[in-house]
């Protein structure tokens, strides 16, 4: 397959990118780190492309030629937490709005042009749009707004024959979580997060979670009643 994957410097995107390259597949790799695009390059099959995902321009300049791809995975993102509620600072729910949101939208407009029947575009959201955790305003609504947006262009693009996907993970072991200062139930590897990525990939999924029982959990507290929800979400905090 011709793949491509965004934030393939580092976590979750990395791993997946090696082990589709350990695989024989052909990757393109994105990211900012030079660096770590140049280690990536010397494993093989594998492009870099170096660019900043919340600059409409270079994702058009770097992705609007492509052609061929079978699967796109759309990775890179950040995570920033709000930690005064009561004077919170726009320019932080912008910047996770920039690389989260818009990052995998101008990547997507760039792409999907040349994308064709029987090709998969995916998108990382995170489990955090689930419930309103605490501290993750910024993060969790631009997961819920990535959803949102995935599953509705999943609907336009059906006749065309390019099936949108979404991925859920919990906690993963990457650089973004290794920031975290609370206690994170169930992190996984991202060797065990690529094998559950690709294995539900090759499934057809279109809808995963991973970890599996975390994924149950929190789609269980996502049905329960908003005020549940919120007592739940409120006890986390405490
Ligand atoms: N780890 C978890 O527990 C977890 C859980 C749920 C969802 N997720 C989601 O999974 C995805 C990957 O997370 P991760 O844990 O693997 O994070 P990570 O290790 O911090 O990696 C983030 C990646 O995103 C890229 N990136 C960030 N901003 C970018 C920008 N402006 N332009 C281009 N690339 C950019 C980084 O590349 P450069 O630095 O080279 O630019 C890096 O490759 C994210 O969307 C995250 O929200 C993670």
């Amino acid at each position: 397959m011709n793949i491509l994957i965004t934030g393939a410097t580092s976590g979750i995107g990395e791993q997946v990118a090696r082990d589709y390259a350990a695989a024989g597949h052909q990757v393109w790799v994105c990211g900012r780190n030079q660096e770590k695009l140049a280690q990536l390059a010397a494993l093989g099959d594998v492009h870099p492309l170096q660019f900043d995902v919340t600059d409409t321009k270079q994702c058009q300049q770097h992705l609007g030629d492509l052609q061929g791809l079978d699967l796109v995975i759309l990775s890179a993102g950040v995570c920033e937490y709000i930690d005064d509620a009561q004077h919170f600072e726009v320019e932080l729910v912008e910047r996770v709005f920039q690389a989260n949101f818009f990052g995998m939208v101008n990547c997507a407009q760039s792409l999907l042009p040349n994308l064709s029947k029987g090709s998969k575009l995916v998108f990382i959201d995170s489990m955090s749009r689930l419930l309103p955790f605490t501290r993750a305003q910024a993060y969790g609504a631009s997961k819920a707004a990535t959803f949102y947006f995935a599953k509705s262009l999943g609907v336009d693009l059906k006749p065309k024959g390019i099936e949108v996907v979404t991925v859920s993970p919990g906690f993963v072991k990457t650089p973004m979580t290794d920031a975290n200062d609370f206690a994170m139930p169930m992190r996984v590897t991202v060797a065990q997060a690529s094998a559950a990525l690709r294995s539900q990939l090759a499934k057809g999924r279109r809808t995963i979670y991973f970890p599996r029982v975390f994924g149950w959990i929190l789609r269980f507290m996502h049905k329960l009643p908003t005020a549940m929800q919120l007592w739940l979400a409120q006890r986390m905090k405490d």
